[in-house]
């Protein structure tokens, strides 16, 4: 695939987009305008849509996603589960609940498993290393991790023990606003991380949280592009929530067309990447997750975090309301067929990006 390709290509373009100037379309001031106006979420959505066609179909990889920990040590501002958040309730699923969870995934039509939480010192390396062996063993899932920062040493190990996939959002690519919401890290050092996963052999997914209280557009035009140069497998984006009523509200709160803008405009400009339509969009307007799947979105990601543990994974507030009959992990291919999608065969497995050939970072 061509870099002219990835562009926002003339005659691809409704109407209302075709006096763009290209190849200005790819930097952060040309985006700005089209994240801004709310005539273009329906052409938008219909260009991703034509794109997520072209290459997936209408076929959606189902991931199912085990929320192993709500401990974390870590401060990060926007985090229902931070270290110190007092409303928070902690718990550490053991290996025995964990297994029985994966178990349930491959007889439904599941071939990934997502084991996501806290960075919680209970699971160390070794102990995480043993049950995705286990996983792998027991069952013919995949397993992607997403479990936070780590040292090279334990993406390596957790890589040779049999995970393929790894995710991990850069949160936001402008450094100033990393640091004020994660006063444990730095933006170099998140990069870094990404870039140690990838030298671990994982196949990436990355991406950021749409509306931190101070971004502004430029931010997110900037974070949509800086995802795009990363070529990530997997993006995972979604809408900032406040973690706890009285915190800074969303910079694009009551604006749900923005978040809605912004991914398209991420399927647009990478095509070949695997897209979920995550949970946070099922907390604001504009059509929660259909209207993703509807659009460019292509994975979804149910959730198999056992009852009695979904309200303890708070990361923002009515977060375990989202998981609606609908979105059972068992409702979840009957709920796709009334959209007109079907569930994809196959692991789902990343697809080889073309090369970078113009930086927008
Ligand atoms: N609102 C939306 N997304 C959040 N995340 C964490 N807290 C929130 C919140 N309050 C996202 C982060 C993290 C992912 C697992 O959940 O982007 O990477």
């Amino acid at each position: 695939m061509s870099n002219l390709e990835l562009v926002i290509d003339a005659e691809n373009l409704p109407p209302a987009l075709r006096t763009l100037e290209l190849p200005d379309a790819l930097t952060p001031g040309a985006l700005v305008p089209i994240l801004d106006d709310e005539a273009f979420t329906l052409p938008l959505a219909r260009m991703a849509r034509q794109r997520r066609e072209e290459l997936f179909g209408r076929r959606i990889h189902l991931r199912g996603i085990i929320e192993i920990s709500s401990r974390c040590p870590r401060r990060c501002l926007y985090c229902g589960i931070r270290a110190g958040a007092h409303q928070a309730h902690r718990y550490t699923m053991s290996d025995s609940e964990i297994m029985a969870r994966a178990r349930m995934l491959p007889s439904f039509g599941y071939r990934t498993v997502v084991l996501q939480g806290g960075e919680d010192p209970a699971f160390d390396t070794e102990r995480l290393c043993r049950l995705v062996e286990r996983i792998t063993r027991e069952t013919a899932l995949v397993v992607t991790l997403s479990l936070g920062e780590m040292p090279p040493e334990a993406y390596h190990a957790l890589h040779q023990a049999g995970a393929d996939r790894f995710l991990l959002r850069f949160e936001t690519s402008n450094p100033e606003l990393f640091a004020r919401f994660h006063p444990d890290s730095a933006l170099e050092r998140r990069l870094a991380a990404l870039e140690a996963l990838r030298e671990a052999g994982f196949q990436v997914g990355t991406g950021f949280i749409m509306g931190l209280p101070g971004s502004t557009l430029e931010d997110l035009a900037r974070d949509i592009l800086f995802t795009v140069a990363q070529r990530p497998g997997m993006i995972g984006s979604g809408p900032y929530i406040p973690p706890e009523p009285g915190m800074l509200r969303n910079s694009f709160a009551d604006r749900p067309g923005v978040f809605h803008r912004a991914m398209a405009l991420l399927r647009i400009l990478a095509p070949w990447a695997h897209i979920p339509a995550t949970t946070a969009f099922d907390s604001i307007g504009g059509g929660g997750r259909e209207a993703l799947l509807l659009a460019g979105c292509n994975v979804f990601m149910a959730n198999l975090t056992p009852e009695k543990y979904r309200e303890q994974y708070a990361l923002y507030p009515k977060k375990a309301a989202t998981d609606t009959s609908r979105w059972h992990f068992l409702a979840v291919p009957s709920t796709l067929e009334n959209l007109g999608l079907t569930v994809a065969g196959g692991a789902g497995h990343a697809l080889v990006p073309p090369p970078q050939e113009v930086s927008n970072a």
